[in-house]
């Protein structure tokens, strides 16, 4: 048994220590909003964070963790869908099919906990989750949004 915290919770799970942390959460936790999608670190469907920053789980195994690191799965980055990047997805209508998305929010969520305010540029750069329908001009605009949002929690688009 391995004693894992997620969404401010601990969890004994009982798997092999090199399952990877995607199947930790969503086998043994059912929670199924994190993804699969390529399996390899490419595509961030699976992303999470770690203490804060972003991470595939994918290729993250239980074993790596230690029992002070703290998980957070996009069930967990809220309560009642209120992070700014959350409103931000809702105000802009970002997902088209939506596989993607919920590895966008978790890399957007972190990507403004280490900048406040991201240029065009800074989003491309660290954002490289990869979206099947294309939607990264709205991703784009709905990180301007959050921004927003986080000064000011009543902000709407224009
Ligand atoms: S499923 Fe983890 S990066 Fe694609
Ligand atoms: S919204 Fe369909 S893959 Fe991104």
């Amino acid at each position: 048994m391995t004693a894992i915290q997620v969404n401010g919770k601990t969890f004994e799970v009982n798997a092999d220590p090199d399952t990877p942390l995607l199947w930790v959460i969503r086998e043994h936790l059912g929670l199924t909003g994190t993804k699969f999608g390529c399996g390899i670190a490419q595509c961030g469907a699976c992303s999470i964070h770690i203490n804060g920053e972003v991470m595939r789980s994918c290729v993250y195994k239980l074993s790596m963790l230690t029992n002070k690191d703290k998980i957070t799965t996009i069930e967990g980055l809220s309560d009642n869908l209120a992070h700014p990047v959350q409103q931000a997805w809702a105000e802009v209508d970002v997902p088209q099919c939506g596989y993607c998305q919920s590895g966008q929010l978790m890399a957007a969520s972190a990507l403004l906990q280490r900048k406040s305010n991201p240029t065009d540029q800074d989003i491309d750069n660290s954002m490289t989750n990869i979206c099947r329908c294309g939607t990264y001009q709205r991703i784009r605009e709905a990180v301007h949004l959050a921004v927003q949002i986080a000064k000011n929690p009543n902000k709407r688009k224009a």
